[in-house]
């Protein structure tokens, strides 16, 4: 299934700060876990996005990029989280090698970075987030891929804080 993209204008960091906090707060059941893939360009915004979303969910301390471990695994009490940035990979084996697939299911959120760099070995995503450079703002496209992203989508948009940081909303 897919539902309509949604897309709006983020004008600047803090905006996209507040975007992954509140996709944090609008996840259906965190006991059911979810995938997302990031996809932009190189400083499109994606880390700035998963830190913020990470720490609402309450990862305490510093939230590294994955750029060279390629993946960064936190633990709270309901939710295992592990944030994937496939930018150095080096061979389609390796993503085999990283086992997510034992990174999805009830418990589990799974965020990458880079995901087309996994070439259909990824387990698939809930939600796709795109972040497109307009200026020197981004552009957030997000789609919905199954009931969990729909769900997911329907919440954001009953937050109300959302209209308050981002613009052009269509
Ligand atoms: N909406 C925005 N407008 C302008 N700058 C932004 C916006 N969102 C994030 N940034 C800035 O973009 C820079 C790069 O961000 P970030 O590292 O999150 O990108 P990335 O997509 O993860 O890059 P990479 O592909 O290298 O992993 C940071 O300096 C961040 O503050
Ligand atoms: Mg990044």
């Amino acid at each position: 299934m897919s539902t309509p993209a949604v897309e709006f204008d983020l004008a600047d960091s803090s905006c996209t700060e507040m975007l992954g906090a509140a996709l944090a707060r609008a996840l259906p059941s965190v006991g059911n876990g979810a995938v997302v893939y990031l996809q932009g360009e190189l400083g499109a915004g994606k880390t700035t996005c998963v830190r913020s979303l990470l720490r609402t969910l309450g990862v305490m301390g510093l939230v590294r990029s994955p750029t060279y471990t390629l993946v960064e695994t936190y633990v709270l009490p309901h939710l295992t989280c592990v944030h994937v940035d496939l930018y150095r990979l080096q061979s389609l084996t390796e993503v085999d090698e990283l086992g997510l697939r034992d990174s999805v299911g009830p418990g589990c959120l799974l965020l990458v970075e880079w995901p087309e760099r996994g070439g259909g070995h990824l387990p698939a995503a809930d939600l796709d987030l795109t972040l497109l450079y307009a200026g020197d703002r981004r552009r957030a496209r997000l789609q919905a891929n199954t009931l969990t992203g729909a769900e997911w989508l329907k919440n954001l948009g009953r937050d109300t804080s959302l209209s308050a940081y981002v613009s052009n909303l269509t």
